[in-house]
């Protein structure tokens, strides 16, 4: 018998019976992209543990006929099939039970090619010759494989596909393994077959039909590597293949394991609901993950597809190769990609210092973790709601941190010898979380396991503190729980400390730090080999917050140049969290932005510009014009002595920081010499001069809608109609937010729910409702249309859209409004991320109820010095 399911049964009842095993499903599709309907048959080659007369197997939106039963003496049992639709299984009934021993069930299907960018579904997209083409493509995960063929959709059912696609003429197929053979079905129609997988998963099947265009295979290590794209594009296809090509080699010898496929094909699809998918060997893409002009593409936008690049090849290995057994371990195979993610482009790019931008990532994590609303990440799954819920920061964001301080504590060797047995031990295989800590453990010697329960088994973080040569720990929060005291923050944690002191002096090279693994009991400072301030989280990987007693932040304010970027950037994230939280007056955040003296790094900087933010929007209109003067005395000095265009020797950072800077002087600042340059920029441009530089694009939009000029949100409209790149086109797009005018927004979202396509326009009201001026109205007008919003665009992206509402804290008889809307009105899926956005909602309305009246003087007294 395969091994059964763990008990604590939260599956129940969404697990299949296991009287039977899938060992090689023989699949063929026939899609017709006209009709938007397909057809299908499949041959699946069985296992029967033991006799049986009804065989269960998840199907959905699909009509089964022909099916049955042979056995392996050639009785042929003709299946009546029955179907529970909320189950979404296929029960095939036999007239006599099959015996135990190989079988072979067969079955005919139909279904819809459906467009809601999930299970097999349609994409289109305006071709070259200006008609509408149409591609059928698919994407499975979690549970949607149930939508394209019949099967045993979980992901501890591995088996072989051999897959077959019908292609009409002037169309190509792809698939997870290479075409192998072609027949000619008649009038330019034909079967495309493909090379049989190697054991896995259901959600990792890909199936691709439709007027596509592939690049000439580039050869990695013996690897073919293409990039697939809509006709047209190719000349967008270089710089992902040259990360594809680094990411291969880079996780081959990481990983010690060669690339588990037969080919890597990555595959622009016009229509998809995230980022990327890494079906084994057929990576899908939303394009402005994948498709990009190296040279007018911003920094920002080229780090994002190498990024989801290195994110979905480092899965071919963790995911593919080696797979969770069920669905809560899906934190792990997302964590883990993420933290490999990082590493692989850290490697490609050292320069974008790619892991104190991680910092930030983080932080957007803690940010929903110092809620009650948290969860652990680890979480029991039944559900397909509960398993795509899943898919949020704390699997990604907090599940890779936790992974860094892993990593980073045991150290890098350590800890990817342990990945490697892991990897090794369960190829093909599936695994519990707990038995990567078991091979880190054995090769490190260390408590990796109860270390690490006590961060994905609780929710929550620990704020620790430093106080009296005593480091102690307590539950961060950024509230009071609710009156009915329920709260996800556990604690206490096992959490690895790294102390050190500045040295005495400015400047001198530091002695090393001290190590402590702090319980739930307070521990004295090791004796340290410096004599200046003491300074926790040395390095800045640890997942936690600081807290420090005394006069000790005012002395470690007074030597910020003496700590690494990452760890200046926490020093900032955590004062503001104790500030968010009222633990401390915002005078203490605001003291540490104003003595950032000289750095000019994009992560503190965009820390102080996301403070300044916030506090733009609790302050009276009277006070306004005090953020903004703060804002121009912390930021205006920074981008003169940047300039608005590159130059020789700088820094790899200057171009995110350059547009940083610009969009925040020209909208929380009101800088009139930012605004007028970028309108300048803008107009010149229109005329047929120089292009805006892509780096600064984006803000330059956001400073020109700044100024209300009539006819430039007609001017973006166009230009998003008629795009360079997929880039430029979400670089319009999203700017269509960024008007302080209502009328505008409304507009705005009248076009998300008209020509927009669905994978974006979730996004666009997204920013509309974070919109200053416009979110209240947007809020009315998303209410109206609450039906018709839910239920068109993919379910996923519900949640991410409702994140605007979070920035609704200026008017606190709104935030009362949207809570009791949400409350009456759940979501199917994310319906906790509901609840961490309404709790944020709550204390930017509290912040602003306890600070507003302070922020102008707080600022301008910080600041004052500096204009
Ligand atoms: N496996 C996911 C895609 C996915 C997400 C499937 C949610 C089902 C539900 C993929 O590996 C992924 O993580 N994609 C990210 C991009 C990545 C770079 C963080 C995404 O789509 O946002
Ligand atoms: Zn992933």
């Amino acid at each position: 018998m395969p091994d059964t399911p763990p008990s604590g049964r939260s599956d129940e009842p969404y697990r299949l019976p296991r009287t039977v095993t899938p060992l090689v499903y023989h699949l063929t599709l026939d899609p017709d992209l006209e009709a938007a309907v397909f057809s299908g048959d499949e041959m699946v080659e069985l296992t029967v543990h033991e006799p049986t007369a009804t065989v269960v197997l998840n199907a959905a939106d699909l009509v089964i006929t022909d099916a049955s039963v042979e056995s392996a003496d050639g009785d042929l049992l003709v299946a009546e099939v029955t179907y529970d639709e909320k189950l979404e299984r296929a029960t095939f009934s036999l007239p006599s039970p099959v015996p135990a021993g190989p079988a072979l069930l067969r079955c005919r299907f139909t279904g819809i090619l459906n467009d809601k960018l999930r299970g097999f579904y349609r994409s289109r997209f305006r071709a070259e010759d200006g008609t509408t083409a149409t591609i059928a493509t698919s994407q499975m995960e979690s549970t949607d494989a149930r939508r394209a063929f019949p099967c045993w959709d979980e992901p501890d059912r591995k088996a072989g596909f051999d897959i077959s696609l019908v292609a009409g003429p002037g169309l190509s197929a792809y698939s997870n393994g290479p075409a192998v053979e072609e027949t000619d079905l008649g009038g330019g129609r034909r079967l495309v077959r493909f090379a049989p997988t190697m054991k896995m998963s259901t959600y990792l099947v890909a199936l691709i039909v439709g007027p596509l265009a592939a690049t000439e295979p580039v050869d990695v290590d013996g690897v073919p590597v293409r990039v697939v794209h809509p006709p047209g594009r190719g000349h967008l296809s270089a710089f992902a293949l040259e990360v594809a090509a680094h990411a291969l080699r880079y996780y081959s010898d990481y990983f010690a394991i060669p690339y588990p496929g037969d080919k890597l094909d990555l595959v622009a699809i016009p229509d998809f609901a995230f980022g990327a998918m890494e079906n084994l060997g057929c990576v899908t893409f939303r394009e402005t993950a994948l498709l990009v002009d190296e040279d007018r593409a911003a920094r920002t936008e080229l780090e994002r597809v190498c990024d989801v690049v290195c994110h979905e090849i480092a899965h071919m290995w963790f995911g593919d190769l080696v797979t969770m057994r069920w669905w809560n371990g899906i934190w792990l195979n997302e964590a883990f990609a993420t933290f490999m993610e990082v590493l692989a482009t850290d490697a490609f790019r050292p320069g974008w210092h790619r892991w104190v931008s991680f910092g930030l990532e983080r932080e957007s994590a803690l940010a929903v973790d110092g809620l009650h609303a948290t969860r652990p990440i680890e979480y029991p799954v039944g559900s397909p709601e509960e398993a795509d819920g899943m898919f949020d920061v704390l699997t990604y964001q907090k599940g890779g941190s936790v992974l860094r301080m892993l990593e980073q504590y045991l150290g890098p060797e350590t800890f990817r010898d342990g990945v490697r047995s892991y990897l090794a031990a369960h190829a093909y295989a599936n695994t519990d979380t707990a038995d990567l800590w078991d091979a880190l453990e054995a090769v490190s010697g260390q408590p990796v396991r109860v270390v690490m329960d006590s961060w994905i088994l609780q929710g929550g973080h620990p704020l620790v503190t430093l106080d009296d040569g005593l480091v102690d720990q307590q539950p961060f929060a950024y509230g009071p729980p609710d009156p009915d005291g329920v709260s996800a923050i556990g604690g206490p944690w096992q959490v690895p400390v790294l102390v050190r002191a500045l040295p005495a002096a400015p400047g001198r090279a530091p002695g090393p730090g001290a190590r402590l693994l702090l319980g739930d009991r307070p521990e004295p400072v090791p004796a340290l080999p410096d004599e200046g301030p003491a300074l926790v989280n040395a390095g800045g990987w640890g997942v936690y917050r600081v807290g420090y007693g005394g006069d000790q932040l005012g002395r470690l304010a007074g030597r910020l140049d003496d700590l690494a970027e990452l760890e200046r950037v926490n020093l900032l994230t955590d004062t503001w969290a104790l500030v968010l939280a009222g633990h401390r007056p915002l005078d203490d955040a605001v003291t540490l932005a104003a003595h950032l003296g000289d750095h000019s790094e994009p992560g503190s900087l965009a820390v102080v510009a996301g403070i300044l933010g916030l506090c733009d929007r609790v302050v009276g209109d009277a006070d306004r014009p005090a953020v903004a003067r703060a804002t121009r005395a912390l930021l205006g000095p920074r981008l003169a002595g940047l300039g608005w265009d590159r130059r020789p020797g700088d820094d790899e950072r200057a171009p995110t920081l350059r547009a940083m800077l610009i969009r925040t002087l020209a909208t929380v600042g009101q800088d009139p010499g930012v605004r007028t340059e970028a309108a300048a920029r803008f107009d010149a441009a229109a005329a047929g001069r120089p292009a805006i530089a892509a780096d600064i694009e984006g803000a330059v939009l956001d400073a020109v809608a700044a100024e209300l000029r009539p006819g430039d949100d007609q001017a973006f409209l166009e230009h998003y109609r008629h795009p360079a790149d997929p880039q430029d086109e979400a670089r319009y797009l999203f700017a269509l937010a960024a008007f302080p005018d209502e009328a505008r927004c409304l507009a705005a979202f009248d076009l998300a729910l008209g020509e927009v396509r669905t994978q974006n326009a979730p996004y666009l009201i997204r920013d509309l409702l974070a919109n200053r001026v416009g979110g209240p109205a947007v809020w009315g007008r998303l209410k109206e249309e609450w039906t018709v919003v839910t239920g068109r665009f993919p379910a996923n992206a519900l949640p991410r859209m409702l994140d605007g509402v979070r920035m609704l804290c200026g008017r606190p008889e709104l935030a009362d409004d949207v809570i009791a809307f949400l409350e009456a009105n759940p979501l199917e899926t994310g319906g906790r991320t509901v609840l961490q956005v309404i709790e944020r909602l709550g204390i930017n309305v509290a912040f602003g109820r306890r600070e507003a009246g302070r922020i102008a003087p707080v600022l301008d007294a910080a600041t004052g010095g500096l204009r």
